[in-house]
């Protein structure tokens, strides 16, 4: 399972990476499953239609009119932008969010944004037989079928989990998790991912991206990995080389 990051979406030499890495997995046998994000799409947006930005604990306040611009846009452009990436290396990548089969189901927490309940994998598990790449857009629904914004970190360690995925590489452009003073850590514990959260080492999208390590972590997903977007980091990563923040059990 890879996690790609909205800015990295945006940026064509990152994305060609990303995309060629997940090629070369393919073509090694693996199933790769991609998620992306799109925060720097979704906030410009937002900007341009005069609606507000807002975050709290790294989690974008989501009303009905956020929600509306989040579906449009990570289902738009930026989903387009990753499908395309990867057929240009000769993949058979399916877009798909969670309101297609209703595969992704989530319950409100405030506002629009939702928390995981429930993901029916048969939709994906039938895509990656056929040797297809879901392309997955984090946008959950809820009991009444209404959208519902969901972390894409969050979304990809809950879908992670529920496949049962050999790894979880989040890939971001920072590259990997600092420490207060910048340098960076090599290997968290699950508890120490939870204590940088709590001293506020880990701030704004780190929070949800250290949750979602812990939550894959705990689930079952045995190389969870936060890297940067160079060829060849996430196929490292799954094949268990020391890359970027890895986050371990304990
Ligand atoms: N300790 C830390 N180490 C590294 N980055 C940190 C840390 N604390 C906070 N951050 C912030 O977290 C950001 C990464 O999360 P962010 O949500 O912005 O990106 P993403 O998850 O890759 O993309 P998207 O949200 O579009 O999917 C970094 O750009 C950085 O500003
Ligand atoms: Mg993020």
């Amino acid at each position: 399972m890879i996690k790609i990051g909205g800015a990295i979406v945006a940026d064509d030499v990152a994305l060609a990476a990303c995309a060629e890495d997940v090629a070369s997995l393919a073509r090694a046998g693996a199933r790769p499953l991609v998620v992306h994000g799109g925060g720097p799409q979704i906030d410009a947006a937002l900007r341009a239609r005069g609606a507000a930005i807002a975050h709290a604990d790294g989690l974008r306040a989501t009303d009905d009119v956020t929600v509306e611009v989040v579906e449009a846009v990570l289902c738009g452009p930026v989903r387009a932008r990753v499908v395309a990436a990867l057929a240009r290396r000769g993949l058979v990548a399916v877009g798909l969010s969670g309101r297609d089969a209703g595969w992704l189901v989530a319950e409100a927490v405030q506002g629009r944004v939702g928390r995981p309940t429930e993901v029916c994998a048969e939709l994906v598990h039938r895509l990656v037989e056929r040797g297809h790449v879901p392309v997955v857009a984090p946008v959950f629904v809820n009991a009444a079928g209404e959208a519902l914004n969901v972390n894409a970190d969050t979304a990809a360690a809950a879908i992670a989990v529920a496949v049962g995925a050999v790894g979880l590489v989040l890939v971001t452009e920072v590259g990997g998790v600092r420490e207060r003073g910048g340098g960076s850590i090599g290997e968290l514990s699950t508890s120490a991912a939870s204590a940088a959260i709590a001293a506020k080492v880990a701030t704004g999208g780190m929070i949800p991206k250290l949750d979602a390590a812990i939550h894959a972590t705990r689930g079952g997903v045995g190389r969870v990995h936060v890297v940067g977007p160079r060829r060849g980091e996430l196929v490292a990563a799954l094949r268990g080389a020391r890359r970027g923040t890895r986050v371990l059990a304990g």
